[in-house]
């Protein structure tokens, strides 16, 4: 069985895909969430591009311990000082490096030679080596770029000391018969010089398809990203590869080192922080993924799980969704119980507290009601504002008016009344006279956690403040509230 490394790019080719941004704090909430995963390396940012970039390579690299951290950089020596400078702390640093060698890329985008970009590639190879022993080089549109010269630039940045090549088909291009057929004749060239890793988006849907065929063709390494989030259509999605390999083990003869329960919690966490849903017939994560509809399937099931399965929910950490505590439940069972659904119990206070107010509201608290307690709790900023009251009158033939108390800090309380266009828009206005902006709201979206009259309602919501775009999210059995919350923790975000 082959060991297939899985290069994680969720905070970095994911997080500049737009509407996709997170801020310091739900970054680094989301690497631990990965490491708990075990990816073999977390591509946590490109430290050149921004401070804000900067500082996150920086912090992600300090904390991480059990994978590999990667900043990414151009050819350019100042990049690569910005990437030693950020991951110098790491446990495990790696630099990563990557040039375009397609010829539309070197003429009108770089506007250089092939030998000017070789020559570029190696002297960047060279000094990234100066600092660290971990060096990958990327050949950005690797796909549509001629093989002979593909295979030329990576005998020479291999002898330069790039210890992993990558095969980027950037812009989602290949074909998988065709991107076997070039990691084949890599792999021929190179030997085991190096490894070979392969980075495909999603643009003819094809990056899971072509990551596959290409460890099938010997790939070491697939580059990835939780939800499939990344650049336009997408990155080849991490769960699809990890699953993919783990279910047709027999196939490939290939396997991760994925803690493959942490899927379901990690995938959760994404979208939350990133305010993208993830859509319901989405492959391993999609709300619909096990839900079998057709009488014929579910007599088949009840038969026999494998009848229509070919992996089961808990081998991704799905929850059961089994009524398990009440009101009477006390913090041990509680803490229990998060530790059977893979949640971190770092919050248990806070949580504890939630599920007991829950707890006297709903009949029946399920484990995904425990699930969106939890999740809402890490990753979100410290509070600047708290809710501390609410009302919101509203009716067919009367405008809409709220009323919104606010504790700024901790230290005071202050409220305002708004009237407007529904019960949200009154009580979101109303929130702005409090603080003094107007952020404009992107996205805004509702959905029901479980079945039943007494559902927890999840709202997300997506604003923008002066060019900063800042996700929120709200949980409560009532659907205003729910509102309320999503959009002031969308405003404590734009506070941090
Ligand atoms: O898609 C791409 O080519 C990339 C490289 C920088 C690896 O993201
Ligand atoms: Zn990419």
């Amino acid at each position: 069985m082959r060991n297939i490394e899985i290069f994680d790019t969720t905070l970095r080719d994911g997080e500049q895909s737009p509407g996709c941004s997170m801020n310091l704090r739900e970054k680094l909430e989301v690497a631990k969430r990965l490491e708990r995963l075990y990816p073999d390396v977390i591509e946590a940012g490109f430290p050149a591009s921004s401070p804000g970039d900067f500082q996150a390579v920086k912090s992600i690299g300090d904390l991480i311990t059990e994978c590999t951290v990667a900043g990414l950089c151009r050819c350019l020596e100042k990049d690569i000082d910005a990437g030693w400078e950020a991951l110098r702390g790491a446990a495990h640093p790696r630099l990563h490096v990557f040039l375009a060698t397609s010829p539309i890329h070197l003429e009108y985008k770089l506007k250089i030679s092939p030998d000017q970009m070789l020559e570029q590639a190696v002297s960047a190879v060279k000094y990234a080596k100066k600092f660290c022993s971990d060096v990958e080089f990327s050949a950005e549109d690797a796909s549509r770029s001629d093989p002979d010269f593909l295979c030329r630039v990576f005998g020479a940045v291999i002898q330069a000391g790039a210890s992993v090549v990558n095969v980027p088909d950037t812009t989602g291009y290949a074909m998988p018969e065709e991107f076997a057929g070039l990691i084949r004749r890599i792999k021929g060239h190179i030997g085991n010089k190096a490894k070979i890793s392969v980075h495909c988006h999603n643009d003819l849907g094809l990056a899971v398809a072509n990551s596959l065929a290409a460890v099938g063709a010997g790939a070491d390494q697939v580059e990835c990203a939780i939800n499939g989030i990344g650049e336009r259509a997408g990155n080849a999605s991490l769960e699809e590869i990890v699953m993919g390999l783990r279910v047709r083990r027999d196939f490939l003869q290939a396997d991760t080192r994925i803690n493959s329960s942490q899927i379901y919690t990690t995938s959760r966490l994404v979208s939350q922080v990133t305010g993208v849903k993830v859509q319901p017939n989405k492959a391993i994560v999609g709300e619909n993924a096990f839900a079998h509809e057709a009488g014929i399937h579910q007599h088949g099931l009840l038969a026999n799980r494998e009848t229509y399965e070919i992996m089961t929910p808990a081998s991704i950490g799905i929850p059961k969704n089994r009524m398990v505590l009440g009101k009477h439940s006390g913090k041990h069972a509680f803490e229990e119980r998060l530790r059977e659904l893979g949640l971190p119990a770092e919050s248990l206070e806070t949580a504890f507290l939630q599920f007991k107010i829950l707890a006297d509201k709903k009949k029946i608290v399920s484990d995904l009601d425990i699930e969106a307690l939890v999740l809402g709790e890490s990753g979100a900023s410290p509070e600047t504002y708290h809710l501390d009251g609410w009302v919101v009158n509203s009716g067919s033939s009367f405008t809409s008016m709220s009323t919104i108390r606010l504790r700024y800090k901790d230290e005071k309380i202050l409220e305002q009344a708004s009237v407007g266009h529904g019960p949200i828009d009154a009580a979101f206005k109303a929130i702005n006279q409090i603080i003094g902006k107007e952020p404009a709201l992107e996205h805004y979206e509702l959905r029901a956690i479980t079945g039943g009259e007494d559902a927890q309602g999840e709202t997300m919501v997506r604003i923008i403040w002066e060019g900063r775009r800042r996700n929120g999210r709200g949980v409560s059995t009532d659907v205003i509230e729910s509102s309320i919350k999503a959009y002031i923790a969308a405003i404590n975000a734009l506070e941090t």
